[in-house]
């Protein structure tokens, strides 16, 4: 059976080194994933006067979270944190109250960095966002990429074996991860 996963990346940059790591886990997700990208660079900045009437990009974004089976977050570290154009897509994602669009998803967080931590602490701060928001992630393995331009191909082809191995091993386990939160939320699972 196949899973349609929503992609997300933090960066708005046109050469996005994380837009290269997304292109090489698509390649190298295992074919019960279908990924499809959920795109934020056109929500406006979250404002709460228009969460009940927002614009028609609020409105694609929430059906496009609520319509996957899980959700892979891809995300540079800005500040030692969450880029502000990504923690704005997922303020909006969990208005209004009551509508949360991110509860109960399955959730991969990944990321590149040109520092020697790979985004570890963006990531540490989105789990604790996601947590909020009732958003499973998978705990291991964790994932944090120091993006080397010799390794990564800009069309996403993965030039280092041990790295891409490791890649392959991450989304196989996120699939796996998918699998077991989605028989757990199951109609009928008690
Ligand atoms: C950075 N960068 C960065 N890197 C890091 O490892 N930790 C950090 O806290 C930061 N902070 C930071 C803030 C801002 C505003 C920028 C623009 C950059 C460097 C970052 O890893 C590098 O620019 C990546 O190329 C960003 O990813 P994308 O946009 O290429 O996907």
């Amino acid at each position: 059976m196949t899973h349609r996963i929503g992609y997300l990346i933090g960066s708005l940059a046109q050469d996005s080194i994380n837009r290269i790591l997304a292109k090489a886990l698509v390649g190298l997700a295992p074919p019960s994933l279908e990924l499809v990208e959920i795109p934020i660079r056109d929500l406006p900045l979250y404002n709460r006067d228009d969460e009940l009437d927002p614009v028609a990009a609020v409105t694609e974004f929430k059906r496009a979270i609520e319509g996957s089976e899980g959700l892979l977050l891809v995300s540079p570290e800005y500040n030692r944190s969450i880029p502000g154009a990504l923690k704005n897509a997922i303020d909006w994602g969990s208005r209004p109250w009551g509508h949360n669009s991110f509860a109960r998803k399955p959730t991969g967080i990944i990321g590149a960095s040109t520092g020697a931590i790979g985004t570890a602490v963006m990531q540490s701060s989105m789990r604790s966002v996601l947590s909020f928001l009732n958003a499973p992630q998978l705990n291991a393995p964790e994932a944090y990429i120091t993006f080397d331009p010799e390794v990564f191909g800009a069309d996403g082809e993965v030039k280092d074996a041990g790295t891409r191995e490791f890649l392959q091993h991450y989304m196989n386990e996120y699939a796996a991860f998918v699998e077991r939160v989605l028989s757990l939320t199951a109609p009928g699972h008690v």
